[in-house]
């Protein structure tokens, strides 16, 4: 069906719809297959057969779906079939890494081929929409959806953002294996205040525009179909009710003309935040501002009949809305085959095929943080290993916080990993402690094992529900007992690996102090052990990067790398510059940061054209070398600086990244471009303008300005 013939077919259903099926366009309600807010599933089928049920969310699986289709395509008046909406975020039945590990990777394509594999799976399952990619830039490890981000940086983010958006929709939305991306939480979410869950928001507009709408404005360049206005306030105005940035901004700025669909209950949490007195005004003031889909407050049903009387809203608004509603369905091809006949089948032979790329997202997601002595890589099998703590066997801790429709008991846990890797090791596994409770009886049979072993592997961290959503903690380190077994266990002495779970780095400096190899695996899904394997071996030489700064202590939050200079830079000679009395300023582990089991060498930096003009573009080369004996994936990043500008510049900001797989001695000359419109500065009204001056260019493998070559550039009026 042609745009045109959906155009036709739409105006010719709004011309015959009711007020109530109208309504209903906009109504979603949630099944049971999925708990992820507040309130019991509402009976939908019987909303459903009253023509008050456009879409649906935590429904899947093929003969369910078809079934609720089936009635709402023939047992309602008009017949309109609805979407199936679920949070795809890091895989659906296959499980990769949490996007704040897989961000690691620095990859594009990467990104895009799980989120590939993720809509292929959703869409076999009759799932229409995802409510993915997340895109909440976060510098504050506090908050528990830092797991569910791409970390600190908009840049990356933003990268991220294209790449899951291709990946989710593919070319054609039509396609009976793409699912709609939902681009999420517009926006500001990662900079609730102290890191407190669904706290209030209040970043100056510059920061907002220059560090958490960048991805956004990605994703809409990237075509997706779908946004969903975060739960929070920004400086007072809920996003939910934000006229200012979900209409002038969003869709006559931007021009976005796909759906807003709400956050769980969202709309009616206004009258919470205190805009609206009750539902009718929530339901005006979400209308108004052009939210489409009402998710789970069921106050467009409850609330716009009596909104259109008192003439808080017009039926123009509502028909806008049901408009942006029936065009996602056509352009889901809904209208011509409402139960995705097309999908394609998930065979053994297809999933074992998304399960192997599964492990290659996961070790490439795996981050070496610390390897003093050399400990890893253990190529030789121990004869005798102890795997210990909390994470060393639990399968379904690998899940990570957003599951999708993964199943605990089909991941791979590290000490099955390590099984698989080393079968002729003896290998002990035990708990020692619980990752919460004060139970330490496990402490000395643990010792024992550990005593007895050659190699411990000692897997530590948080469980996965103590990160994403609901999931701040104010102390982010190590939870219950776990620092005392570490303790215990390190100070014995043994040759010792960590393996480190979390939705967010963690802080625990004694940690490293002990440690001689630290692994950051994060959750990393349906291959999590398999991967871990392959890193600890050497089959797989680590390469991932740290998405997000590591602090010291949570009391330097929030602390990254693309901070202003201040007026008073860092001097330790000179009491009133800036630093803490009690704190370093630096982190544990800068952004960028990841060690490898070879050494990689950086020279002979060079930028050209020497002056560039708006619409240019720099060539920047730097030559990398394998300086060590193992062959392996560089990532090599490109920041900026502009030391004098209108406004003040952050010490460095990324611009682009390039990989390179180097063996043993190779050398290669690595290219990157920067495009000159990419060094404008938002000006006072925050209109991007380019600033004739200097720009310094810095390229290295992280954002330490020991590691980085430097040159500049001239930028011509
Ligand atoms: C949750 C989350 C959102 C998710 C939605 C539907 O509250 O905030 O990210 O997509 O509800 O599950």
């Amino acid at each position: 069906m042609t745009r045109t013939d959906h155009a036709a077919r739409i105006e010719s259903l709004l011309g015959a719809m009711t007020l109530d099926e109208k309504i209903g366009q906009l109504n979603m309600l949630t099944a049971d297959l999925a708990v992820t807010g507040p309130g019991m599933p509402a009976d939908y089928m019987a909303e459903l057969k009253k023509g008050r049920l456009g879409s649906m969310l935590n429904l899947f699986g093929a003969p369910l779906m078809r079934q609720v289709q089936k009635a709402a395509v023939e047992e309602t008046r008009l017949g309109i079939p609805l979407f199936f909406g679920f949070d795809v975020v890091h895989g659906h039945r296959t499980v990769f890494p949490i996007p704040l590990a897989e961000a690691g990777a620095f990859d594009p394509a990467l990104w895009e081929k799980t989120a590939r594999i993720a809509a292929v799976e959703a869409a076999a399952d009759g799932l229409t929409l995802t409510f993915a990619p997340m895109l909440d830039v976060s510098r504050d490890p506090r908050w528990g959806r830092i797991s569910e981000s791409a970390g600190e940086d908009p840049w990356l983010t933003a990268r991220l953002a294209e790449a899951k958006v291709r990946g989710f929709q593919g070319a054609d939305l039509a396609a009976a294996d793409a699912v709609a991306a939902t681009a999420k939480h517009f926006a500001g979410y990662g900079a609730v205040m102290a890191g407190r869950e669904y706290a209030q928001v209040d970043v100056s507009e510059r920061t907002f525009h220059e560090v958490y709408l960048p991805p956004f404005r990605a994703a809409v360049g990237a075509g997706t179909a779908a946004i969903m206005p975060a739960f929070n306030d920004l400086a007072g105005i809920p996003l939910t009710a934000h006229r200012g940035l979900l209409r002038d901004l969003l869709r006559q700025r931007w021009g976005f003309e796909g759906v807003l669909i709400s956050d769980y209950n969202a709309i009616a949490e206004l009258i919470a935040h205190g805009v609206a007195a009750d539902l009718v005004e929530a339901a005006a003031l979400a209308l108004k501002a052009g939210v489409d889909i009402d998710m789970m407050a069921t106050a467009y049903t409850c609330g716009l009949p009596a909104a259109l009387e008192r003439g808080l809203v017009a039926m123009a608004d509502i028909d806008a809305c049901v408009r942006r509603v029936l065009a996602l369905k056509a352009a889901l091809g809904l209208f011509d085959d409402p139960y995705r006949m097309k999908a394609p089948a998930m065979t053994p032979e297809r999933m074992a095929e998304h399960r192997a790329v599964a492990r290659e997202a996961a070790r490439r997601s795996i981050v070496l943080l610390q390897n003093r002595n050399d400990r890893l890589p253990v190529a030789a099998p121990p004869p005798r290993v102890a795997v210990l703590g909390p994470l060393a066997d639990v399968a379904d801790e690998m899940l990570g916080p957003w599951s999708g429709a993964g199943r605990g008991e089909e991941m791979v846990s590290y000490a099955a990993g390590l099984r698989a890797a080393w079968p002729a090791s003896r290998i002990d596994v035990a708990k020692g402690v619980e990752a919460e409770g004060g139970d330490a009886g496990g402490i000395a049979p643990a010792l024992d094992l550990a005593r007895a072993a050659d190699l411990v592997v000692l897997c530590l961290g948080e469980l996965r529900f103590m990160s994403g959503e609901a999931g701040s903690r104010a102390k982010p380190g190590l939870p219950g007992l776990q620092p005392e077994l570490a303790r215990a266990v390190l100070d014995l002495g043994k040759p010792a690996v960590v393996l480190l779970s979390s939705g967010r780095p963690l802080m625990a400096p004694w940690l490293f102090e002990r440690a001689e190899a630290v692994l950051a695996c994060w959750y990393l899904g349906s291959e999590a052990g398999h991967a871990v394997a392959d890193v600890v071996t050497g089959r797989w030489n680590p390469s991932a990067r740290l998405a997000v700064t590591w602090p010291v202590d949570a009391g330097q939050i929030p602390i990254f790398y693309a901070r202003l200079p201040t007026g008073r830079p860092l001097d330790p000679a000179f009491r009133y510059s800036s630093k803490y009395l009690d704190m370093p300023n630096e982190p544990l582990f800068p952004f960028g940061h990841g060690l490898s089991y070879t050494r990689f060498a950086y020279s002979n930096l060079r930028v050209s054209p020497a002056t560039l003009r708006a619409g240019g573009a720099l060539a920047i080369e730097v030559d990398v070398a394998n300086a060590g004996a193992m062959a392996g994936e560089e990532t090599v990043l490109l920041f900026v600086r502009d030391p004098v500008a209108s406004v003040s510049r952050p010490v460095l900001e990324l611009k682009g990244v390039a990989k390179a797989f180097l063996r043993p001695g190779e050398t290669r000359t690595v290219r990157l471009s920067l495009a000159c419109d990419a060094l404008a500065v938002l000006d006072g009204a925050l209109a991007p303008r380019l600033e004739p001056g200097t720009i310094e260019i810095f390229v290295g493998p992280a954002a330490r300005a020991d590691a980085l070559l430097e040159a500049a550039v001239a930028i011509a009026a």
